[in-house]
Order: C-alpha cells, then sequence, then structure tokens
C-alpha cells in the first residue's frame, strides 16, 4: 500500500528560526500516527506543511503520492483539519454551523445529521454554539473537520484543554472514525494519549524526529537494564541486573523454590522521551 503522507528531508526555516531540520516519515493509510512533542518543537508547523498552509524550506512533502503544493485544491477536498484556531459562530446553532460549511463543501444536509449523529450530538442540533460544554464544542469542531468524509484526518492537539473526562469522549470519537476508515495525524504533548491511540508515534524534539515506532516496541526497544524480582521468604522488590550474572541468580531462586514473581519493567513513553532529549514534555 502506498504512503497516505511522506515527509523526505524537510526543513522549514523562519528567518533565522529554524522550526524543522530534517524530517523524514511515512504514514500509511489506516494508521493512527501520533506526532509527540513539547511546545515549539515544530508540531503545528508540519501540519501546516502537509496541508499546505506553509511552504518548506526545502525537502518533499506528499499527500496521497502527490506533492501537496501542485495538488493543493484536490488534495484539500480529502483532508479534514482540526487546529485550535479553527472557531465556530457563537450565535449560530450547531447545525447550522455546520450547514455553512456543508455548504461550501456542497455536502447534503443529510450526510450532516449523519455526521452528528456519528460524534452523538443529534440531541443538541439546535443549540446555539456558545452554549456548548468544552466537549461539546471539540466534537463539533471534529465534525466540521470530518464533514466531507475526508480518508485523512490532522488533529493539532484535540484534547489539550479537555478535562479527563472530555478528552475520554473525544478519544472513544477518534477511535471510531479510525474504524469508519479514516487515517488520523494527530499531535500531542500527552503521552498517555499517544500511547493509548496511536498505532505508532514520532518523537519529536527541536524540529527533530528523534525516533519512530509502534509504542509497545518503544517500550521495549528501550526497556531498561533491571527486572524487578520478588521472592517468598521477602517481602521486598529486588532489582537484577539483565545480565548473565542476573540470570544465574534468577534460576538459583527458582531452583530453590524461592521465587514468586518476575517483573519486566518497561518505561513509559514519557520516560522514553525524556532520557532521548533530556527533556519532559
Ligand atoms: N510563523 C512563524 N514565524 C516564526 N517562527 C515560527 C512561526 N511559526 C512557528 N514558529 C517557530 O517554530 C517553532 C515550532 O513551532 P510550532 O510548530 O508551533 O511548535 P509546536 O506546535 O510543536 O508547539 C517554534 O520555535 C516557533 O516559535
Ligand atoms: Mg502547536
Amino acid at each position: 500500500m502506498e504512503n497516505i503522507i511522506s515527509m523526505k528531508n524537510v526543513r522549514k526555516d523562519f528567518k533565522e528560526n529554524t522550526a524543522l531540520k530534517n524530517l523524514t516519515f511515512n504514514i500509511k493509510e489506516g494508521e493512527v500516527f501520533g506526532f509527540l512533542g513539547p511546545s515549539g518543537a515544530g508540531k503545528t508547523t508540519t501540519i501546516k506543511l502537509l496541508t499546505s498552509q506553509l511552504t518548506p524550506t526545502s525537502g518533499e512533502v506528499k499527500v496521497f503520492g502527490q506533492d501537496v503544493y501542485a495538488n493543493k485544491k484536490e488534495i484539500f477536498k480529502s483532508i479534514g483539519i482540526l487546529s485550535d484556531t479553527s472557531g465556530m459562530y457563537d450565535r449560530l446553532s450547531v447545525l447550522d454551523n455546520l450547514m455553512l460549511f456543508a455548504n461550501i463543501y456542497g455536502v447534503p444536509k443529510k450526510d450532516v445529521l449523519e455526521v452528528l449523529e456519528l460524534v452523538g450530538m443529534t440531541e443538541d442540533i439546535k443549540k446555539e454554539a456558545k452554549k456548548l460544554s468544552k466537549g461539546m464544542k471539540q466534537r463539533l469542531m471534529i465534525a466540521r473537520a470530518v464533514l466531507h468524509k475526508p480518508k485523512l484526518l490532522f488533529l493539532d492537539e484535540p484534547t489539550s484543554s479537555l478535562d479527563p473526562g472530555t478528552t475520554l469522549e473525544i478519544h472513544k470519537l477518534l477511535k471510531k472514525l479510525n474504524k469508519e476508515g479514516s487515517t488520523i495525524f494527530l499531535t500531542t504533548h500527552n503521552m498517555i494519549e499517544a500511547d493509548k491511540l496511536c498505532d505508532r508515534v514520532a518523537f519529536l524534539n527541536a524540529g527533530e524526529i528523534v525516533d519512530v515506532g509502534n509504542p509497545e516496541a518503544l517500550k521495549l526497544k528501550y526497556t531498561n537494564e533491571n527486572i524487578k524480582v520478588i521472592l517468598k521468604d521477602k517481602n521486598e522488590e529486588i532489582m537484577i541486573k539483565n545480565n548473565s550474572e542476573g540470570a544465574s541468580k534468577i534460576k538459583a531462586w527458582i531452583e530453590q523454590g524461592k521465587l514468586l514473581a518476575i517483573h519486566s519493567m518497561e518505561p513509559s513513553l514519557e520516560k522514553i522521551f525524556l532520557n532521548l532529549t533530556g527533556r519532559e514534555l
């Protein structure tokens, strides 16, 4: 299968400030891909390059196998974007807000009602946008982003200003959208969110990808040196080095019938990021 997104040696300078140094990565159809990094890492700049809102200083940016800038209009029809700057008309109802965009995209009302059902807002179509809770507002913005059934969805920190309960609700919605066929490119500084939602994540630090992979695979790759062992006659945990010396200790405990439990020590994505970059999110 061809790549839905591919970036090759992409650099982006803003005058003397280099936002992205040399980005190379691919995303396949159906993936939920997480772009992780602290504020200022270059996440939004990457989304803007992929959605032709910015042009790169150098390098290749392709979406659906086509150069983004040469096929701007065509690509725009098949992508949906959610960013923190996308606003709603406060005094219009939920339905009217969506109809405004539906008319631009040529989406029939019946499809708008379907999307409202998808995001769980059928009961709220007459509500004024300003009367919606934060979570409902975000669902409405997502509804707008998926109104024209885009194959590819860009979400720039979709849960960054939401409380845990509302975040959970948005996660469920994103999983549902992915199941229905949307490929999702998501930025976040929330490692737990990335771990839960993403098929693959890229760690972005100061305009560079420091590693990319499946969350579980990354945890195994950076699993630390120690193995936690609990013995039957002791209540404490013992840390054993993952080497031959450690192995003979464990072997002996097993033979003596002393071993109660062995735990692997997988690091969290947060820990891995910290180790790779020396900084927290
Ligand atoms: N329009 C711009 N002009 C100048 N510098 C910018 C502009 N947009 C972003 N930057 C800089 O590029 C870097 C990456 O920004 P951004 O992509 O917004 O990061 P993130 O979304 O990860 O927080 C930051 O240092 C930021 O100040
Ligand atoms: Mg940003």
